[in-house]
């Protein structure tokens, strides 16, 4: 059984925390979908108010859905196109406040109103993307940024 419920005082100790279990959940397994798979589930058991979180794959070109958790979500996503899309175009984390003030978001869940998105990158290759949607506005900040990208950069050496 893994029990990897995660309290925490401040942002940095809850992602310091959540970083620290994902490195024990994903070690040593190699496959990929179960690695997406895990992560997502503990991304969304670990970080408060957030109704979506999970993976778009790149596939030959194009984001296709991963492992997430939260409402069925579109499947295809071109780069350049919405939140996902520029943060694959680009392989810059999209930090988004209000979703309804970003051009071309697409609204999978009309309960998300921020977003953030970080583009996985290994060896030069965009992997993919970790996506995680919020029903409040604003939700993600700088703490949040760095908590993300520090979560990427272990995702990306295992995917
Ligand atoms: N809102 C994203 C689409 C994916 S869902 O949020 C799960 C976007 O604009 O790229």
């Amino acid at each position: 059984m893994f029990d990897h419920r995660i309290m925490a005082e401040d942002k940095p100790t809850l992602y310091r925390d959540l970083a620290s279990a994902l490195e024990g959940l994903v070690s040593g397994e190699p496959d990929p979908i179960a690695n997406m798979a895990n992560a997502a589930a503990l991304i969304f058991e670990t970080l408060p108010h957030v109704n979506w979180a999970g993976f778009y794959r790149n596939i030959d070109g194009e984001l296709v859905l991963g492992p997430f958790q939260g409402r069925a979500a579109c499947i295809r996503i071109a780069f350049g196109s919405g939140v996902c899309g520029v943060a694959a175009q680009t392989r810059q984390t999209q930090l988004v406040e209000d979703v309804n003030a970003f051009p071309g978001h697409i609204a999978c869940d009309s309960a998300s109103n921020s977003e953030i998105v970080v583009p996985l990158v290994r060896n030069g290759n965009l992997i993919g993307v970790l996506d995680i949607d919020s029903p409040r506005t604003g939700r993600f900040d700088e703490d949040d940024r760095a908590g993300c990208e520090r979560l990427g950069e272990i995702l990306s050496r295992i995917l």
